[in-house]
């Protein structure tokens, strides 16, 4: 198998902990990244953490010109795709935005693949390709759609585009990974997720209430019909997200096609027990006031995990306690995240 692997989005949450896993595993990794929503320290400390080098391409992936210079340049075998914009709210004032880069993004991607000869690729796919109407646990042979954004509705088109594109051409092999709900950071504190302006999610949110940032947590809802009132979620430690992208690399080695694969644990927990959870790993009590629900939310859902433990043999090992410590950790060691240092933040 190839080992040298294009990663667009690297520096981000989630691309930045499978730089490490990656490197880990043995693979030699090359990033594209306009550093929008990331910082380059995050490359930087992947490499500290790894002690091996990362080849760093600052630019967005629509720059055909750029990922021509990366494919000539670098002898590359697959694709891990992160690259695009993720907040949900944000998709639905500026939806033009997130179309462009999330689904013109990825096909001028795959065009770059498909002239460079490269056929395996690993999609950043989201558990919101469900949509509103799913039954809970959600599984892979559900249908998908009816999603309530514009973000949603660009994940699902490119996971269509790229079964398109893969019943095409069998020498195309692709992974759609439906992620839930990643949190958690590198247990070294040296890096994990520093959103820009006001956290929209949970986990970020309730750190910065703990590290003094904010004054208290708003919890959305709790007149849901679960067993506390508020939501539940399928929580998931980045760390064994990023191990899902080794195994899905690996399993895509001899395969043709597009397949889904839920990475999720198979358990939901409400807001409350994060919270609760939260305080017991770092110590600090964490503020809250009861409010309103947040439009577009659903009650709870979480993943049938099953086919990603069958099919590449992966499973969330790391548990609610630990996904707190590492939150802590990272935020504590980094009150201002990336910080001061950052350049594009
Ligand atoms: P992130 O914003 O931290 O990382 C995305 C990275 O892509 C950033 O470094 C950003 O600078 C870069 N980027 C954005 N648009 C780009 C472009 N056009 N060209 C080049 N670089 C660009 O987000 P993340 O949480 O690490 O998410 C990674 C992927 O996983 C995204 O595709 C996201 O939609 C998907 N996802 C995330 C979650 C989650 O909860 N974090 C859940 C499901 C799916
Ligand atoms: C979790 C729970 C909130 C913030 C989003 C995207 C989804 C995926 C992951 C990309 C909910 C509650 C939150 C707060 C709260 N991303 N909450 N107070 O909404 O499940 O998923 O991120 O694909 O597509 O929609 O995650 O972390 O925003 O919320 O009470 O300040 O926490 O109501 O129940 P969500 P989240």
């Amino acid at each position: 198998m190839g080992r040298r692997v294009l990663v667009t989005g690297g520096a981000g949450y989630i691309g930045s902990h499978t730089l490490v896993a990656l490197q880990e595993a043995g693979f030699e990794a090359v990033v594209i990244d306009s550093l929008c929503n990331s910082s380059e320290v995050a490359l930087q400390r992947v490499q500290a953490i790894s002690g091996k080098p990362i080849r760093f391409y600052r630019g967005d992936i629509r720059n055909r010109k750029l990922l021509g210079q990366i494919f000539t340049e670098n002898a590359i075998h697959a694709v891990i795709h992160f690259a695009g914009l993720k907040a949900v709210g944000e998709s639905s004032q500026k939806p033009i935005d997130y179309y462009q880069s999330n689904v013109s993004g990825s096909l001028v991607l795959l065009e770059a693949m498909q002239a460079f000869g490269v056929k395996q690729l690993v999609f950043s796919s989201s558990a919101t390709v469900y949509g509103s109407e799913a039954p809970v646990p959600y599984v892979e042979t559900l249908q998908t759609g009816r999603t309530s954004n514009p973000y949603g509705t660009s994940k699902w088109m490119v996971e269509q585009v790229l079964r398109d594109a893969a019943a095409a051409n069998p020498e195309l092999s692709v992974a759609l990974l439906r992620y839930f709900n990643p949190v958690g950071a590198h247990p070294s504190g040296l890096i994990g997720e520093d959103p820009q302006g006001i956290p929209n999610n949970l986990l970020p949110y309730i750190a910065q209430v703990a590290v003094g940032k904010r004054n208290e947590l708003s919890i959305f809802g709790d007149d849901y019909p679960t067993p506390d009132g508020t939501c539940l979620r399928d929580y998931l430690h980045v760390v064994d997200l990023a191990i899902g992208h080794v195994r899905a690399l690996e399993w895509l080695a001899d395969k043709s096609g597009a397949e889904a694969f839920n990475l999720g644990t198979g358990r939901g927990t409400s807001v409350l027990e994060i919270v609760r959870a939260f305080e017991q790993a770092s110590g600090v009590t964490v503020p809250y006031r009861l409010s309103p629900r947040r439009a577009g939310d659903l009650p709870a859902f979480w993943a049938d995990a099953s086919k990603a433990k069958c099919e590449l043999g992966w499973v969330a090992n790391l548990g609610l306690e630990q996904m707190m410590a590492d939150t802590w950790r990272w935020q504590s060691k980094n009150p201002h995240g990336y910080g001061a240092v950052a350049t594009n933040k």
